[in-house]
C-alpha cells in the first residue's frame, strides 16, 4: 500500500514539473513576442548599420543615434539575450548573427521589421480580438479607417510599408523570375504594383516587353523603380483604382500581394476589370502564398491573420477557393508554379 502511495506522489511531481515546464515555455513565448517591439526599436535606429564597423558602447550608439545612453543600453542588454547583438567584458556590443541580419542592403530584413513594429500596426494586432468577435477589420477598428485609406494622411506611415513591401520584393523576384517564363510576354501590367520593383525586374529580364504599373495616384507618383533610365522608354505609369478600371490590352497582368488584401466580394471585382481588360490569349498571374492543407505551421497561416488585422476582409486562400474566385470573374485557373519563396504564382486564362 505506502509502495502504491508512493508511486503516485512521484506521478504527481513528475506531472507538476512537466506542467511548470510547459509554463515557463508559453511565458518564453508571450515575452519573445513582445522583444518584436524592440528589435524594430533597434532596425528604425539602424544599430546594426553603426555596428558594422566594429562594437560599440551604449554611450557610443546613443550619441550616434540620439538615443538616452542608460536607456539604450537597456535595450541592448535585452537583445543580447534573443541574439540581436552580443556584449564583451568592456561592455562593448557587436551584432550577432539575427542582427547581422538588420543590416541595410538587398538581403536585410530591417524593413519588414520595421513595419511589423510601427505604432499603427501594432496598434492594429492589439485589437485582434475585436476581429476574433465580429469578424471585421482590426485596423479600422484601431485608427477608424481601412489599411490603404490610413495612407493618405499618413505619407510617413506609407512611406514604411513601401520600402517594406519593395524589399520583400527584392528578394522575391529572383526567385519568380527563376520559377516562370515570361520570354512571350509583350505588354506586362502589373496591377496594384506599388513603386514597381516587380515589374523592373520582369522587364529588365525580357527586354522584348513593354510594361504599364498602375497604382493609386499617390503610390505610382513615387514609383522611381520603373523610372530608371534603362526601362523609361517602354514603362509606362499609370495612376487609378482597379475597382473601377485597369488598362487594357495587356497579354500578361500580374497582381502580386493584391487579392489576399480583399474579400472575395471585392476581389472578384477587381479580377471583373481585369478580364475586360486583358487581350484573348493573355495570362492572368497571382503571386500569392497559397494556403496548404492541414493546420501544422506555415507562412499563410500567420500571414492570414495578418490579412485578418489590417485589411477589409482580406484572407490567404487555397488553390480551390482561387480556382472559384476565377471562375466567377471568367478566368480559368491553369497552374499553380511553386517558387522558392513563400509565392506561388497562380496562373489563369480567359475562360
Ligand atoms: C500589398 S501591396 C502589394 C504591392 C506590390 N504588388 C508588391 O507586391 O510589392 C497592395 C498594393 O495595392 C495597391 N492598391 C490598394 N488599393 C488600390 C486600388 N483601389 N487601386 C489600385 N491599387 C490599389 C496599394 O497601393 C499597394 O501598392
Amino acid at each position: 500500500m505506502r509502495g502504491a502511495a508512493l508511486v503516485t506522489e512521484v506521478e504527481r511531481q513528475t506531472s507538476a514539473v512537466e506542467e511548470a515546464e510547459v509554463t515557463r515555455e508559453l511565458f518564453d513565448f508571450v515575452s519573445k513576442g513582445l522583444m518584436v517591439q524592440a528589435v524594430a526599436v533597434a532596425a528604425r535606429l539602424g544599430i546594426a548599420d553603426l555596428l558594422t564597423e566594429g562594437a560599440k558602447t551604449a554611450e557610443e550608439l546613443a550619441r550616434e543615434t540620439g538615443a538616452h545612453p542608460p536607456t539604450l543600453y537597456r535595450l541592448l542588454r535585452a537583445l543580447t539575450g534573443v541574439g540581436i547583438v552580443a556584449q564583451d567584458d568592456d561592455l562593448r556590443f557587436s551584432l550577432a548573427p539575427l542582427g547581422a541580419a538588420l543590416r541595410s542592403g538587398p538581403e536585410s530584413a530591417r524593413e519588414r521589421t520595421r513595419f511589423f513594429g510601427e505604432p499603427y500596426v501594432w496598434d492594429a494586432w492589439g485589437h485582434l480580438e475585436h476581429s476574433v468577435m465580429t469578424g471585421t477589420p482590426a485596423f479600422r477598428d484601431a485608427h477608424g479607417v481601412g489599411f490603404f485609406e490610413f495612407f493618405a494622411e499618413n505619407p510617413e506611415a506609407e512611406a514604411t510599408f513601401h520600402a517594406f513591401m519593395t524589399r520583400q520584393s527584392e528578394l522575391q523576384v529572383p526567385l519568380i523570375l527563376a520559377a516562370y517564363d515570361f520570354s512571350e510576354a509583350r505588354k506586362i501590367v502589373d496591377v496594384g504594383g506599388g513603386h514597381g520593383s516587380l515589374l523592373a525586374a520582369v522587364l529588365r529580364a525580357n527586354p522584348g516587353a513593354t510594361g504599364v504599373l498602375y497604382d493609386l495616384a499617390e503610390v505610382v507618383e513615387n514609383a522611381t523603380h520603373v523610372r530608371a533610365p534603362d526601362l523609361a522608354a517602354r514603362c509606362e505609369t499609370v495612376a487609378g483604382s482597379f475597382f473601377e478600371t485597369v488598362p487594357d490590352g495587356g497579354d500578361c497582368y500580374l497582381l502580386k500581394l493584391v487579392i489576399h488584401d480583399w474579400d472575395d466580394q471585392r476581389a472578384v471585382e477587381i479580377l471583373r476589370n481585369i478580364r475586360a481588360a486583358i487581350a484573348d490569349e493573355g495570362r492572368l498571374l497571382l503571386l500569392e502564398a497559397v494556403m496548404p492543407a492541414g493546420n501544422d505551421y506555415h507562412h499563410a497561416k500567420f500571414m492570414d491573420l495578418n490579412m485578418l488585422v489590417l485589411t477589409d476582409g482580406g484572407r490567404e486562400r487555397t488553390e480551390d477557393e482561387f480556382r472559384e474566385l476565377f471562375r466567377a470573374a471568367g478566368f480559368a485557373l491553369s497552374r499553380t508554379v511553386a517558387t522558392a519563396s513563400p509565392l506561388s504564382i497562380v496562373e489563369a486564362v480567359p475562360a
